[in-house]
């Protein structure tokens, strides 16, 4: 299971800003490692910059949320098409299950998820692809369903040989890469990890911090190996796909696998 971030595939700080070229290396990657592969990916500027604006990830406030909402639905669905579009034209048959058609929230976590549709369109050859989206919440009446999200409620269904996160940087650091020169990549991260690290990371991002993606990881992590790389970086997500070593930081959850 491979998650693009949104970071990775848009401009996160321009709206509805698509990296044509990013995406299309790491369509080819995928498709020559000759794994099946279930492709989830974040929204990044298709998504983020309305929904923050318009706190999405709350719930229904009031009703200016709605135009926003439905907003959101068609960009992210625009952002989809374009990736189904440089996977199927890259030679990987796929299916866009967009969230907002298949998916509920309660009180903003994934609740309702039909994961044998995924099953059925892998047996066929047809790569699954979903994504990070607004869909209905049985409390809140909407909210956002992340990519991340659906990440852990697949790969515990799934259980992968394989789950990757692809992100902007190399992966986890001890504090923010992009301002603290010092920050040190952290190879492998347990919740003993987690726990130490300062909670001090700015993120603007409605659907949390690094460290909720950490501790999606670490559930992750009890059923199939899971990495953080980076995804701009040619051939890393090919040589993760393929096993071999890579730049990155491995999510080892502390219960032993089986
Ligand atoms: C965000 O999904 C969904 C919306 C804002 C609608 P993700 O959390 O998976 O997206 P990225 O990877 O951070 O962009």
């Amino acid at each position: 299971m491979i998650k693009l971030g949104g970071s990775v595939i848009t401009d996160k700080t321009r709206y509805k800003t698509l990296r044509t070229d990013v995406l299309a290396r790491l369509a080819g990657e995928i498709k020559s490692s000759g794994k099946d592969v279930i492709l989830v990916h974040g929204a990044g500027s298709y998504g983020h910059i309305i929904a923050a604006e318009n706190e999405l990830q709350k719930g229904y406030l009031r009703d200016s949320q709605i135009t926003a909402a439905s907003q959101v639905m068609e960009d992210v669905k625009n952002l989809d098409l374009d990736v189904t579009k440089c996977f199927n034209g890259a030679g990987m048959p796929c299916v866009s299950l967009p969230p907002s058609a298949i998916t509920k929230l309660q009180s903003g976590k994934l609740n309702e998820l039909d994961c044998e549709v995924f099953k059925e369109y892998l047996d066929i050859g047809i790569m699954p692809v979903t994504f990070g989206d607004v869909c209905l919440d049985s409390e809140r009446k909407f909210g956002i369903c992340s990519g991340d999200q659906l990440m852990m409620r697949l790969a515990e269904h799934f259980k992968p040989e394989v789950t990757i996160f692809c992100t902007d940087v190399d992966g986890v650091y001890t504090s923010d890469p992009y301002s603290n020169d010092d920050a040190e990549l952290i190879k492998v991260i347990t919740q003993d990890v987690l726990n130490k690290l300062p909670r001090t990371q700015h993120c603007a991002d409605v659907t949390g911090s690094i460290f909720k993606k950490i501790e999606h990881m670490l559930n992750i992590a009890e059923y199939s190996k899971a990495m953080v790389i980076n995804g701009l970086v040619p051939g890393r997500l090919k040589a993760a796909l393929c096993n071999e070593e890579v730049i990155g930081s491995r999510v080892e959850c502390c219960n032993e696998r089986n």
